[in-house]
């Protein structure tokens, strides 16, 4: 069964492609390598045995959509990540990103409603719910006015899949709100690539114990939270992963109870940035140089998922922890040192 990746040689994406192809799915990758690099390719093969087909195309781009698709008749799945994701750069280009993240989706759902192709995982997020006034935050909790451009595209992304899925009868969906993935596969073969100095806590805190920061700035410690600093739900990028193949599984045996579902994808657990600090200390033995410094705009002081529906409906539950997920994140950052 083929099943098209679009951002497959990125983070989230790339640790699926291996999940896809160790349960026997034959994958295509598209990417424009705008935020990916070829090598991922080999890692993949590495882990998997199994180098996956990959055309670099710019989804941006509505005619090279249709000719993969025309060179691709037997795509019967299709999990959608490719999008820009920084949330300080949406803020500067915010036309990049309804044109990268917005245009990208119209013309793939486009494409699959032409030729009949029905299965759709969208890469949502947990910023479409904004500071949620309850938590652990539902799938049911309102969707707040987005703080950034990135986050209005998850949002209006969720909305544009809505209507066409209503006015379809071919087209089903699933949209996985991700909560903050980390880690890396635990054989250090992939993980994540952040350009230039990383804005995410955990590849940060990893590049400061290498020696390619000088110290971790944390962003306050004045919330109103048990030790000052902010919580999150952080997942196991490999988790997360597995999540992706449930859910298309789910929509191949027709399972869904309608055809757009949308889940929380997190572990249910609230980590503090203090409580990442300590931890990583704790895995690695080392000790990490940081900071307090104020505030950073923008920023949520706590969230973390409610993930009984994904564990009802899916039957998928985070099975790493976070000791798990930060040796693994530190192994990976090893890996690149030696590169
Ligand atoms: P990533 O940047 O590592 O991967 C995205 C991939 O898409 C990259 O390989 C990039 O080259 C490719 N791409 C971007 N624009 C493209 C285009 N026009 N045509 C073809 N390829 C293109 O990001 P990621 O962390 O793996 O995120 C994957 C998805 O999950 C994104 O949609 C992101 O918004 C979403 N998401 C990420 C997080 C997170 O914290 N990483 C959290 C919630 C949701
Ligand atoms: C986590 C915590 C920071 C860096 C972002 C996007 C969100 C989603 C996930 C895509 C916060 C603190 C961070 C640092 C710090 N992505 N921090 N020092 O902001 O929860 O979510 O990624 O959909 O949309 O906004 O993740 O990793 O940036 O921050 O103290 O150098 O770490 O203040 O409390 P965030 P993050």
């Amino acid at each position: 069964m083929k099943v098209l990746v679009t951002g497959g040689l990125g983070f989230i994406g790339s640790h699926t492609v291996v999940e896809l192809q160790q349960k026997g799915y034959e994958v295509l990758i598209v990417d424009n390598l705008s935020n990916s690099t070829l090598e991922v390719l080999e890692g993949i093969k590495k882990i998997t045995g199994k180098k996956p087909s990959f055309e670099k195309i710019d989804l941006r781009r509505k005619l090279q959509i249709n000719d993969l698709f025309k060179k691709h008749p037997d795509i019967k799945g299709v999990i959608h990540f490719a999008a820009s994701k920084a949330v300080g750069e949406s803020v500067d280009k915010p036309l990049h990103y309804y044109e990268n993240n917005l245009a990208s989706l119209i013309f793939l759902l486009q494409e699959m409603q032409e030729r009949q192709i029905k299965n759709f995982i969208f890469s949502s997020s947990c910023t479409v719910y904004g500071e949620p006034d309850i938590l652990p935050v539902t799938e049911q909790a309102p969707i707040k006015p987005a703080l950034s451009p990135y986050g209005n595209t998850k949002q209006i992304g969720e909305e544009i899949i809505r209507d066409t899925v209503k006015a379809s009868s071919n087209i089903k969906a699933i949209a996985l709100r991700y909560f903050n993935p980390i880690g890396a596969h635990p054989s250090g073969d992939i993980g994540e690539l952040p350009r230039g100095i990383p804005q995410n806590l955990v590849p940060f805190v990893t590049q400061t114990a290498a020696g390619i920061r000088a110290e971790l700035s944390v962003y306050g410690n004045d919330y109103p939270t048990p030790d000052g600093t902010a919580i999150r739900d952080y997942i196991h990028v490999m988790d997360l992963a597995k999540s992706h193949v449930i859910a298309l599984e789910r929509l191949f045996k027709q399972q869904q109870k309608n055809n757009f579902e949308v889940f929380n994808i997190g572990t249910g657990y609230g980590t503090s940035v203090m409580d990442i600090i300590k931890t990583f200390e704790k895995v690695t033995g080392l000790s990490l140089k940081y900071k307090i410094v104020g505030r950073r705009p923008g920023d949520v002081v706590a969230v973390w998922a409610d993930t009984k529906l994904a564990s009802k409906e899916l039957g998928w539950k985070a099975e790493f922890g976070l000791e798990d997920a930060l040796r693994d994140a530190w192994n990976w950052q090893q890996r690149l040192l030696l590169k």
